[in-house]
């Protein structure tokens, strides 16, 4: 009877698994956190819909997330989902799209590719310019004088992440006027705009990595920032901010106090560092509200339905070039990201972002 019960209870759930839909979901990386809170938040909103869903980190190496994302084709998927790492991802999506499976780029567009029609993501271009704004708030740049400039140095994010491009340029556009008013003076390589595509890799970092990070900004502090007082650094995520600090902490002069560094993603121990007065501020992007938006995206689609996405604006108007791969402009949502500093750092802690230990130690 037993040996029944447990071969029926088998064929129940192959069955149930069987039956169910399976969506894949391909993030990245895990050595920045946001990436696996995105993966465990994609895979629960999809069971939550009823579908099977299947996640896996790429651990910033293409070949490995290709790997990972033919095997959700092998498995059947009718939909995946990708933060990819580049552009040696388009195999497998031009794969999948001759299979007929739902593609949809997932913080990160899938660059040079053709192949699919969704991107959802934030504002990155915003993110940028709350991240210029941070630090002109930081350094109270409206009461600065040429007579006495304020100097910053910059940094950006992978050179091989489109969204870098989005940041820099949005913090950029705010900087710029007081760069020209000589208000502000940049230490080490200026690119204007992710355009001057040689000046914007001298200060890209590849893969996101901190140790890359830490190692430029203390070969800046030996070189170009030697003989002046760093007033602010553009960091573009958090996991890079916190390397540039570590290194700024190595060096006598910034002992007692240190330069205004920006941040994206409002991950636990930066807001710890926001808290504790060492990064000035953070960009909280929801992304469990994106999860959210990126399922149902995928459920829609499925389902052939309507899309309509609450919390989400198509982009229009000049962020349309959000959604351009440099083949195609492909359909995209935006979500809002929101500048977090010292005076509203429980924005995400009430928003659920952290876990009950987390919001609690931040509370404190
Ligand atoms: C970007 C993402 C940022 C940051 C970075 C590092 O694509 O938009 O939020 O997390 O990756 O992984």
């Amino acid at each position: 009877m037993k040996k029944l019960f447990l071969v029926l209870l088998c064929l129940a759930v192959a069955g149930l698994s069987f039956g169910q839909t399976l969506i894949g979901i391909a993030m990245p990386e895990t050595h920045v956190q946001r990436w696996v809170k995105d993966g465990n938040s994609l895979k629960a909103e999809a069971e939550k819909r009823g579908y099977r869903a299947e996640v896996q980190w790429g651990n910033a190496d293409q070949n490995q997330q290709n790997q990972q994302i033919q095997s959700f084709l092998t498995q059947g998927a009718k939909a995946l989902i990708i933060g990819n790492i580049n552009t040696g991802v388009n195999s497998v999506v031009r794969e999948a799209a001759k299979d007929k499976v739902v593609v949809i780029a997932y913080d990160r567009i899938i660059q040079d590719s053709k192949d699919y029609d969704y991107f959802i993501t934030f504002n990155n271009y915003k993110v940028g310019t709350l991240q210029g704004q941070g630090i002109v708030k930081g350094l109270n740049l409206a009461s600065a004088t040429a007579a006495n400039p304020k100097y910053i140095t910059l940094f950006a994010g992978s050179p091989t992440d489109d969204n870098a491009n989005f940041f820099f340029n949005g913090a950029m556009d705010v900087l710029r006027p007081y760069i020209r008013s000589g208000v502000l003076k940049v230490v080490g390589p200026h690119p204007d705009s992710a355009k001057d595509k040689a000046n914007f890799n001298r200060i890209a970092t590849e893969g996101w990595y901190a140790n890359i990070a830490k190692a430029r900004m203390e070969n800046l502090l030996n070189n170009e920032a030697r003989n002046v007082t760093l007033d602010a650094v553009l960091a573009p995520n958090d996991t890079l901010a916190r390397a540039i600090i570590e290194a700024l902490k190595a060096d006598a002069k910034y002992r007692a106090k240190l330069p205004v560094v920006s941040g994206q993603d409002a991950e636990f121990d930066s807001i710890m560092s926001i808290k504790n007065g060492e990064q000035y501020m953070t960009v909280f992007k929801d992304t469990a509200k994106l999860a959210e938006a990126a399922i149902l995206l995928a459920d829609q689609v499925l389902k052939k339905q309507k899309v309509s996405i609450p919390g989400a604006v198509l982009a229009s108007g000049d962020l349309k070039a959000i959604g351009n791969t440099g083949a195609k402009v492909v359909i995209t949502y935006l979500l809002d990201p929101i500048s977090v500093d010292r005076t509203n750092i429980l924005v995400p802690v009430n928003a659920g972002f952290y876990d009950a230990t987390q919001s609690a130690r931040i509370r404190q």
